[in-house]
C-alpha cells in the first residue's frame, strides 16, 4: 500500500513538472485545466484511504486514483504526439509508467498462509477453561469453509435436482467422438463458455492490449527512422527519434504487465472454477461409480486435465485479439508505405493457415490420448503410494515400477510424437517459410525496387522489421486456434464427468457446495429437522442384489429380515456371503435390484438421503480416519456444538481415552494420512467414539472390534452394551466373527449364498438339532472366533 502511494506520488510529481514546464512553453490553458481538474479529483481520492488503513475500500480508492493518473498520462501522451511537444510526451510517459507501477503493486495478493487456515479449522485445545472459546472456533471453521467457497463468486456447473431422471443416466459410454467435427465444435464451444464468467478480466485485458498496440507497433518505425536520420547525418533528429522510442517502449512495457496479468488472472479463475465444479460433481456420484473409476484417474482429471484445458484458453483470447489487431495495424502500415512489397508479405498467410489447420486437428486428438495416458499412470502411482506398506512387504517395488513405467512410457511416446510434430511445424512454418523464404523474397524484390528507384532503403528496412512482427503475429493467431483445439481435447474427459448425471442413489444435489445459497438454506432446515429422533424399524423385503460392476453375479437373493426399532440384529455367515453388502444397502450406497428396504414402513428410496445418512453411525473393519487430530476425527461429521467433555466421554466409552492420554498432545495428536500413525485397534476405537458421538438412530457395526485384543474387545463390548441399555431408541446391526459379540443380540441371522438360512435368538438357534448356526458355534475355537463355514 505504501509502495502504491509512493508511485502515485511519483505520478503527481510528473504532473507538476509538466504543469511548470507548460507555464514557460505555451498557452494551452484548456489542456492544463483538464489535467489539473482530473488530478485534483485523484488527489481527493487519495486522501480518503489514508483515513483508514489497508482495508479493501482504501485499496479500491487508491486504485481509482492511480487509474485516473494513468488516464491523465495517456491524455498527455496523445496531446504530446499531436502537438509534437516533447515535454508533454516525457511528462505523460512518466505519469503513466509511475501510476501503472503503483496500480500493479496494488494487485499483489496479500500473503495468506494456508497453515493459518488449517489452524483455524483444527484449533488445538489443551486447556479446559478455553473450551468454550475453542468450541466456537470449531464451528467457525465450518462457516470459514463456506465463506472460502463463496469467494469463487461464480459457478459453471448448474446443479440439477432431477437426479432421479433415469433416462439421463445411460451416458456411461463416452459421449465424445473426437473425430466427429460437430463434437469437436461442441467441445470448443463448451470450452469458450467457461470463459464467460470472466468477461470482465478478458475485456480489461483486451483494452490494455488495444491501448498498448500503437506503442509497441511504433518501435520498428522509430528504429528505421533513427537509422535513416543517421544515414543522412542528422544526429539531432536521430536523438529525437531515440527518445521517442524510449518513451513509447516504456509505455509498451508498463502495459505488457496488464496484458499478462489480466489474462493470466482470468485463466487462474477459470481453472479454480472448473476444479471446484468438477470436485463437487465427483463427490456427489453414486458409490458404484467409484467401483469402476480409480482415485488416481479422478485426481488426474482434477489436477492435470483442468489446468491443461483452461491453461491455453485465455492465451487464445489474448493472442487472437492481440494478433488480429496487430496484423491489421501492420498490414495497413505496409500497404501505405509500399503496396507491392506489402502484397508480397501477405501472400504467405494462406499457406500458414492451411498448415495450421492440419496441425491443430492432429494436436487435439493427440492431447486427448496424452491426458488419458497420464490419468492411467497417475492411477497406478496413486495406488502404489497409498498401499506402500503392502508393496514393501511383498517386495513388489519392481513390479509397481514396471507397471508405472509401462503407463508412463505410453505418455512419453505420445509426447514425443507431439514434439516431433511441433518440430516439423516450426521447421516448416517459422524457420523455413517465414525466416528464410519470406525474408529472402522480400530482400530480393525490395532490392529490385530500390534499383528501379521505386523504394528507399529506409522503407525496405522498416518492411524487414515489420514483416517479422507480422509473421510472428500470424503464427500466434493460428497457434491460439491450435491451443484452443488442444485444450478442448484435454477438456473432453472433464466435460464427460461434468455432464454425468449420477443415477440414484447418488448424493443429493443439495449436499454439495456448488450452490452456496441453497446449501445454506438446506443445511439450516436439515439441522432443525435432524433433531427429531427418527424411528428405525428396519425391514428388508425380498431383497435381490448384484453389484453394478458384476451384474450377472447375484450376492443377495430374496432376502427377508426385520429389525424392530431399538433392537439389535447380528449377521453371521461365511466370508463373502453378503454381510457387508447388507450394511452397504442399509446406508443406501446401492439400491437393491429387487425387493425393498423399509424404514418405519417407508421405502428407503423415498427418504431424504442426507437425513437418512445423518441418522446412521457406522464402524467398519478398517475404519478410515482423516489427516488431522484425534479430536477432529472423533468430531468428524458431527454438525452440532460439541464440548470437550463430550469428546472425552465418548473416547472413554470406546476405551480410547487410555491410549489418547499417553500421547503428549492428547486429543490434539495428529494421526497422519488415513490414520497411518495409529494401530488398527486404536483406529477402531476412534471410529467407535465417532459413531457414539453421532448418537445415531441406526448403528452399523461391521466387524467393528475385530482388530482389538480379547480384553479390549470385551471392555468395548461391555461399554457398548451399557450404552445400548441407556439408548433403547437405537437400532443396531452387528456383523462379527466373535461369539461373544453376537450372542447377546436380540436376533441372529445366519446367511449363506445370499439367503437367510436361519433366524432367531442365540438360545433358539442353539436348540436346533442340525442348525447351521449351532454347528458353527460348536466349531468355534477357545477364543470364541466363529469359523468360516
Ligand atoms: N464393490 C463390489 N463390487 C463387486 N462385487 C463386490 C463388491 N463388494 C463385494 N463384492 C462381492 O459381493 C460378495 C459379498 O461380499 P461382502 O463384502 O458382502 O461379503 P461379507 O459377507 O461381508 O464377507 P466378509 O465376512 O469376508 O467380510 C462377494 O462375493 C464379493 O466378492
Ligand atoms: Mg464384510
Amino acid at each position: 500500500m505504501y509502495l502504491t502511494r509512493f508511485f502515485s506520488g511519483l505520478a503527481q510529481a510528473g504532473l507538476f513538472a509538466v504543469a511548470v514546464g507548460w507555464k514557460y512553453q505555451s498557452d494551452e490553458s484548456l489542456l492544463v485545466m483538464v489535467i489539473l481538474v482530473s488530478q485534483a479529483a485523484s488527489n481527493l481520492w487519495l486522501t480518503i484511504p489514508s483515513l483508514s488503513d489497508r482495508d479493501a475500500a482504501s485499496v479500491q480508492l487508491c486504485r481509482g486514483a492511480l487509474s485516473t493518473s494513468c488516464c491523465t498520462g495517456l491524455t498527455l501522451l496523445i496531446l504530446g504526439t499531436l502537438s509534437s511537444s516533447l515535454l508533454f510526451l516525457i511528462g505523460g510517459a512518466w505519469i503513466f509508467v509511475a501510476a501503472c507501477a503503483g496500480l500493479m503493486i496494488s494487485f499483489w495478493p496479500p500473503t495468506k498462509d494456508d497453515e493459518e487456515e488449517e489452524e483455524v479449522i483444527f484449533q488445538p485445545v489443551n486447556d479446559d477453561d478455553s473450551q468454550e472459546a475453542s468450541d466456537n472456533d470449531h464451528f467457525l471453521s465450518w462457516d470459514q469453509h463456506e465463506k472460502d467457497d463463496e469467494e469463487g463468486g461464480y459457478r459453471l456447473l448448474e446443479m440439477d435436482d432431477d437426479d432421479d431422471d433415469d433416462s439421463a443416466h445411460e451416458d456411461e459410454a463416452p459421449t465424445n467422438n473426437e473425430s466427429h467435427p460437430s463434437n469437436r465444435i461442441r467441445g470448443t464451444t463448451r470450452l469458450l463458455q467457461l470463459a464467460a464468467p470472466e468477461v470482465f478480466y478478458l475485456y480489461a485485458g483486451c483494452i490494455a492490449l488495444l491501448i498498448r498496440l500503437p506503442f509497441s507497433l511504433s518501435i520498428p518505425h522509430f528504429v528505421s527512422t533513427t537509422l535513416s536520420a543517421l544515414g543522412h547525418a542528422d544526429f539531432h533528429k536521430a536523438q529525437h527519434e531515440i527518445l521517442l522510442l524510449f518513451i513509447f517502449g516504456s509505455i509498451d512495457a508498463a502495459l505488457d504487465f496488464w496484458c499478462i496479468f489480466l489474462f493470466g488472472y482470468a485463466n487462474q479463475r477459470i481453472v479454480r472454477g472448473v476444479r471446484l465444479d468438477l470436485f463437487a460433481k465427483i463427490i456427489r456420484q453414486e458409490v458404484a461409480f467409484f467401483d469402476t473409476h480409480s482415485s488416481g484417474e479422478l485426481s488426474s482429471r482434477l489436477s492435470s486435465d483442468c489446468s491443461e484445458m483452461a491453461g491455453d484458453l485465455t492465451w487464445f483470447f489474448r493472442f487472437s485479439v492481440e494478433s488480429f489487431v496487430r496484423i491489421v495495424g501492420i498490414v495497413t502500415y505496409l500497404m501505405i508505405r509500399s503496396p507491392t512489397l506489402g502484397a508480397c508479405t501477405l501472400c504467405i498467410i494462406p499457406f500458414v493457415a492451411i498448415i495450421n489447420k492440419v496441425y491443430g486437428d492432429w494436436l487435439r486428438q493427440n492431447a486427448t490420448k496424452v491426458q488419458e495416458a497420464l490419468a492411467g499412470a497417475n492411477a497406478v502411482a496413486q495406488e502404489a503410494i497409498a498401499n506402500i506398506r503392502t508393496v514393501i512387504a511383498f517386495a513388489a517395488e519392481q513390479k509397481e515400477w514396471d507397471r508405472y513405467s509401462h503407463r508412463i512410457d505410453r505418455q512419453f511416446q505420445l509426447n514425443v510424437r507431439q514434439l516431433f510434430m511441433t518440430g516439423v511445424y516450426y521447421m516448416s512454418i517459422s524457420t523455413f517459410l517465414i525466416n528464410t523464404v519470406v525474408q529472402a523474397s522480400l530482400l530480393w524484390i525490395g532490392s529490385l525496387l530500390i534499383s528501379q528507384h521505386k523504394l528507399t532503403p529506409e522503407v525496405l528496412l522498416a518492411f524487414m522489421l515489420y514483416q517479422s512482427q507480422l509473421q510472428n503475429e500470424t503464427l500466434n493467431l493460428f497457434q491460439s486456434y491450435s491451443s484452443l483445439i488442444k485444450s478442448s481435447g484435454a477438456g473432453d474427459k472433464v466435460f464427460e464427468l461434468l455432464d454425468r448425471a449420477p443415477p440414484p442413489p447418488s448424493v443429493n444435489a443439495l449436499s454439495v457446495r456448488a450452490d452456496e445459497s441453497r446449501e445454506t438454506d438446506h443445511d439450516e432446515q436439515l439441522e432443525n429437522s435432524i433433531q427429531e429422533t427418527q424411528k428405525y424399524h428396519v425391514e428388508l423385503l425380498g431383497i435381490n442384489f448384484c453389484y453394478p460392476s458384476r451384474p450377472n453375479q447375484p450376492v443377495l437373493q430374496n432376502l427377508h429380515l426385520e429389525i424392530p426399532h431399538g433392537k439389535s440384529m447380528a449377521l453371521v455367515g461365511c466370508s463373502g456371503c453378503g454381510k457387508t453388502t447388507i450394511i452397504n444397502l442399509l446406508q443406501r450406497f446401492y439400491d437393491p435390484t429387487g425387493g425393498s428396504i423399509r424404514i418405519d414402513g417407508m421405502d428407503l428410496k423415498a427418504m431424504d438421503l442426507l437425513q437418512h445418512r445423518r441418522h446412521i453411525g457406522v464402524v467398519t473393519q478398517d475404519p478410515v480416519l482423516f489427516s488431522g487430530t484425534l479430536r477432529d476425527n472423533i468430531t468428524y461429521g458431527v454438525r452440532r456444538r460439541v464440548s470437550f467433555e463430550e469428546v472425552q466421554r465418548v473416547a472413554r466409552l470406546a476405551h480410547a481415552d487410555g491410549f489418547i492420554d499417553r500421547f503428549p498432545d492428547r486429543y490434539e495428536t495428529t494421526v497422519g494420512e488415513r490414520g497411518v500413525q495409529l494401530s488398527g485397534g486404536q483406529k477402531q476405537r476412534i471410529a467407535i467414539a465417532r459413531a457414539i458421538l453421532l448418537n445415531p438412530s441406526l448403528l452399523l457395526l461391521d466387524e467393528a472390534t475385530s482388530a482389538l485384543d480379547a480384553a479390549s474387545e470385551q471392555a468395548v463390548q461391555e461399554a457398548l452394551e451399557e450404552w445400548w441399555i441407556n439408548n433403547r431408541s437405537m437400532t443396531t446391526v452387528i456383523v462379527a466373527h466373535r461369539l461373544r459379540t453376537v450372542q447377546h443380540a436380540d436376533c441372529i441371522a445366519f446367511l449363506q449364498d445370499g439367503f437367510v438360512r436361519e433366524q432367531g435368538t442365540h438360545d433358539e438357534l442353539m436348540k436346533r438339532p442340525n442348525g447351521l448356526y449351532r454347528h458353527m458355534v460348536e466349531r468355534a475355537g477357545s477364543n470364541g472366533i466363529l469359523p468360516d463355514m
